[in-house]
């Protein structure tokens, strides 16, 4: 048996690529923020102007933001300073985690003719290596089913009864180097998932491999090896939270992370910044209200900013919460897409048409987004969004093509529903 290093290295978010459109905006986006500013002193009124000049420095100044980067805390620092200067009680939160992607798998028989290639697929969440050695048969996977012969060796495990997760545990405590796993049913093998990151690794086999190497490796313990390329490593990121008082009864938020392909203006430098251009307009309410503006790291890794920021609340303060606005994606577009939990619909409805948001539909509840946390931790979640940015996570998602009306919008359609949920603070 030899093992060929278990690689713990760099990885790399990328997306689905949609092709790269440039949407027309209806005045050059530089002449109109000309006068920006985001003077503290601006009236508490929301300006288009100074919230289009946050976009431009996130994307622009700035640029890429991902997860993890120095990019991403130069813009944690930049939103901090912003929100101080308006008056508020600012805090990073830190977190990490273990980000993890798998590119590819192998699975070969080493013959005496050569190594002859299995269609093979990665188990998510196994670790990357790669292993040769013989193929042991050890049923579906349960303690008693491996053979003291796998130690050291590759255990061919079918589908079925026991969780991938005990599947691979059993194997590793059985001395196993790596698990292939075969299906127990025609059709794909793919999507299957360990709970947390695997001890040796996993590679997925359809039924029909499976079953054609069950009878060899029963016969002679063939020699074959099994290769995952999959990478992890340690992010380390943060929220930050401006706090008007004590108490959050709303939070307005967005994620200020943006995939490595590109700038990320629409995605998501405009729900920050409209963010912002909040928490300046309302931070004479703030306190009274129990306003708070989040903005969120690492969302496009799966939303860890906003999973930990809901996971640190107590039982008391979720309750007090009586909803979170989340705004992700509304500066490019033809059409709103106001969406929600159910129990705010007609308010999100009333407080999205008052803004001028010609809304088609209301959608359900969309999971890709920060308001999913707050929904699944059974606070009520609004959630803005504009359909459909053809520049979607790629290098084209420019401030140019950010529409700063949209973002007045936004904003105004926020503080419509802080209004309905709070009172109108005069
Ligand atoms: N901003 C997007 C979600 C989105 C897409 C909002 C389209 C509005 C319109 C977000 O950053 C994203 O890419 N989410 C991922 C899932 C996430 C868990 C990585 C998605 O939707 O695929
Ligand atoms: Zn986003």
């Amino acid at each position: 048996m030899t093992v060929l290093g278990l690689a713990v290295l760099t990885m790399a978010c990328s997306r689905p690529e949609p092709a790269a459109i440039a949407l027309p905006v209806s005045e050059p986006a530089a002449a109109q923020t000309e006068a920006a500013t985001s003077d503290p002193s601006l009236p508490p009124t929301f300006s288009a102007q100074a919230a289009y000049k946050h976009v431009q420095h996130l994307a622009v100044t700035i640029g890429s933001r991902p997860a993890g980067t120095a990019k991403e805390a130069e813009a944690a620092d930049y939103i901090a300073g912003e929100l101080r200067r308006y008056g508020y009680t600012v805090e990073k939160q830190p977190f990490d985690f273990e980000a993890y992607r798998a590119r590819g798998a192998t699975f070969e028989y080493l013959g005496p003719l050569g190594a002859i290639p299995e269609q093979a697929r990665p188990v998510e969440f196994s670790p990357g290596g790669e292993v040769t050695g013989r193929l042991v048969p050890a049923g579906i996977g349960r303690p008693e089913e491996f053979q003291p012969a796998v130690k050291g060796e590759i255990a061919l495990v079918e589908r079925g009864t026991l969780t991938f997760g005990d599947k691979v545990a059993n194997a590793k405590a059985a001395g196993a180097a790596a698990v292939v796993i075969y299906n127990n049913g025609a059709g794909e093998f793919q999507g299957w998932t360990l709970p947390d990151m695997g001890a040796i690794p996993a590679v997925a086999v359809s039924q029909d491999t499976g079953l054609l190497w069950l009878r060899r490796a029963t016969e002679q313990a063939p020699e074959v090896r099994v290769s995952v390329d999959a990478r992890s490593r340690k992010i380390e990121s943060q929220n930050v939270v401006a706090k008007g008082g004590a108490n959050c009864r709303v939070v307005v938020g967005g994620h200020y992370d943006s995939v490595e392909a590109g700038p990320g203006a629409n995605d998501n430098a405009s729900g920050t910044s409209v963010t912002l251009e909040l928490a300046r307009a309302l931070r004479d309410r703030a306190a009274r209200d129990g306003l708070c503006f989040i903005a969120f790291g690492s969302e496009e890794l799966g939303l860890w900013g906003s999973r930990r920021y809901v996971e640190s609340l107590s039982d008391d303060q979720k309750h007090d919460m009586a909803a979170m606005i989340n705004l992700d994606m509304v500066g490019v577009g033809d059409r709103w897409s106001p969406a929600g939990s159910a129990s705010l619909r007609e308010l999100i409805l009333d407080a999205a048409a008052a803004a001028g948001m010609a809304a088609t539909s209301y959608g359900s509840e969309r999971r890709g987004s920060d308001h999913a946390p707050f929904i699944q931790a059974g606070i009520p979640a609004v959630f803005f969004y504009r359909q459909t940015d053809p520049n979607y996570h790629t290098a084209d998602d420019r401030a140019e093509f950010v529409d700063p009306t949209a973002l007045e919008a936004a904003g105004k359609a926020a503080i419509g529903v802080i209004e309905r949920l709070v009172g109108r603070g005069d």
